[in-house]
């Protein structure tokens, strides 16, 4: 089969998923992964050596570690379309690194516990979403469990998240009464079974039958409740309208159990009919504003993510590039804007599916970039050098912590394992004008904890996090001498992050705020967008 670069790059999905942890991301990844053939293809791909050792060493490193830091990528292909699932982190705290992994993504599926509907994580990485207008698909899982009313799940999401709701199916009830589901389309309905997956249930789509035909095999009461629902449903319920899912204002949503693989074909069906090709990309070329489309013909993309230390043997880290144009090749040579030139002989791809795609890549792909440290999070790459991709922000930390070697003498092999970290984006390092101290900044409690641990089993180091004389961060903005006017000013209130830009260091907001009145020409900003 020979395709166009188009045509590649049009049948291209690439999606996340959010939830709340215990929602059931990892189960439903599991079955998206198994009903689009990609673990059975996975078990194929393990004979031919090289390219899953690399893929599998990774994934026991993160089991090792006990704890998922890193957004891992899963390609499968399925009705022809080539999907790649980019696996947010699972951490409770909102983390910079869910937020560059959505920036990779153009669609999202939202998992929600059905017993619990939208829960705290659900609704910040939602708001995400809507910052990077991503489209939602909806999934509403653990349906075998006794689960909250289906209106009352819909009205949920569309007074939290002000979303309108598509149902595209309507359940039978929940828990023991789960019957299964209509589709509000098309009238069939597709009966739950309760067997699993090893009793022979397909995970793909369900089969449909006619009501009628299966009517004595559902518990009366959830049918009596399916046939009330659904009808409300298609009266009163917004039918789904591609357009509005595209702009970011209404989902389609999905009922089912991942566990009991019930609803998960239909999920991956919804994917396809809705979730969108890769997008056009808003950039600069040669300085000058331009978008940049998936078939432009010169490969470009942009690191969103970077994984040190993959294999503990070797200071190695992976680069993941989300490809946005152009047909990209093994053994390509590609730069940044600053002129870096990086030859890419080995890109790693995941749970590819075949040696083809192995070889090439298309916009919408991520492949892994591995390299020794010339790469950054937010560099743009590109054939030419010429094109930049606005950059990915970072977020002012909320935890301001000094970081103290245990041993004094290791002080500086502590600044090197903080680097590190903060060039990958686990935690960010803050360099006091005055005196030597490191602050790590951190937007989460958790990325405090990781980096604790992976100081430990990744540096050797034993590291004392004490609080900090600042408690706010803020990056300063403005005239260059005026800034640096500010920054003599107020020497022991300030410093510099990893790539040398002017930060305010200050008690708390009260000082930001006065500090701000006082210097109506700069702007203290809570975000800063890296400029390569
Ligand atoms: P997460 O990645 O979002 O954190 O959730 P995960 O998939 O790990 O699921 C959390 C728990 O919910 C797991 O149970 C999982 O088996 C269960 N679960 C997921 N989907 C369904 C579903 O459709 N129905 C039911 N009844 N349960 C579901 P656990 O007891 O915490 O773990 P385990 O011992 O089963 O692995």
């Amino acid at each position: 089969m020979s395709l166009s670069l188009s045509e590649q790059a049009s049948r291209r999905r690439t999606f996340a998923i959010i939830s709340h942890p215990d929602a059931g991301k990892t189960t439903l990844t599991e079955n998206l992964l198994l009903a689009g053939g990609a673990i059975r293809a996975a078990g194929e791909v393990a004979a031919r050596g090289e390219r899953r050792r690399t893929t599998s060493d990774w994934m026991k490193i993160e089991r090792d570690r006990g704890i998922s830091v890193s957004a891992s990528v899963m390609t499968f292909e399925y009705q022809g379309n080539v999907y790649n699932l980019l696996d947010t982190p699972g951490h409770e705290d909102f983390s910079e690194d869910t937020y560059r992994t959505l920036t990779a993504a153009d669609c999202a599926i939202m998992v929600l516990d059905a017993a619990k509907g939208i829960e705290p994580q659900t609704l910040k990485l939602f708001e995400v979403c809507r910052m990077r207008d991503i489209p939602i698909v909806t999934f509403i899982n653990k349906m075998d469990r006794e689960a909250l009313d289906p209106l009352e799940l819909l009205d949920q999401i569309q007074d939290q998240l002000q979303l309108d709701t598509a149902p595209l199916y309507w359940p039978a009830a929940s828990g023991q009464r789960f019957g299964g589901m209509v589709d509000l389309r098309t009238g069939a309905f597709l009966h739950y079974s309760k067997r699993t997956a090893e009793e022979g249930v397909d995970p793909g789509m369900s089969p449909r039958v006619a009501l009628d035909d299966v009517r004595a095999e559902v518990d009366p009461s959830a049918l009596e409740e399916l046939e009330e629902g659904s009808e409300m449903a298609r009266e009163m319920l917004p039918k789904i309208d591609k357009q509005a899912f595209l702009e970011g204002h209404m989902t389609p949503v999905v009922f089912g159990t991942a566990l009991r693989h019930f609803g998960v074909g239909e999920l991956l069906a919804t994917l396809e009919e809705f979730a969108p090709p890769p997008r056009a990309q808003s950039v600069h070329i040669k300085g000058d504003p331009a978008t940049l489309d998936r078939d432009r013909k010169a490969v470009s993309g942009f690191v969103f993510k970077i994984q040190a230390n993959m294999d503990p043997n070797h200071r190695d880290r992976v680069a993941f590039l989300r490809i946005c144009s152009g047909e990209f090749k093994r053994g390509m040579r590609l730069k940044t804007v600053a002129g870096k030139q990086v030859n890419v002989h080995n890109p790693l791809m995941f749970l590819a599916q075949d040696r083809e795609i192995a070889e090439t890549a298309y916009a919408g792909d991520v492949i892994g970039v591995p390299n020794h440290g010339q790469l950054r999070v937010g560099d743009s790459l590109s054939e030419s050098g010429e094109v930049k991709f606005a950059g990915i922000p970072n977020f002012a930390p909320e935890i301001l912590r000094r970081a103290r070697p245990k041993d004094p003498m290791k002080a500086k092999h502590l600044r090197k394992a903080l680097e590190s970290l903060a060039e990958e984006g686990v935690t960010q390092l803050f360099k006091p004008s005055i005196g030597s101290d490191m602050i790590v900044g951190a937007v989460g409690a958790l990325q405090i904890e990781v980096m604790a641990e992976r100081m430990v089993s990744e540096y050797n180091l034993d590291v004392v996090f004490e609080p900090a004389p600042y408690n706010v961060a803020r990056w300063i903005n403005g005239d260059e001498d005026e800034v640096a006017a500010f920054v003599e000013k107020n020497k022991s209130a300030s410093g510099t992050d990893l790539d040398d830009a002017p930060v305010y260091l200050a008690k708390n907001a009260w000082d930001v705020g006065y500090a701000q009145e006082k210097n109506p020409d700069l702007r203290f900003t809570a975000t800063k967008e890296r400029m390569i």
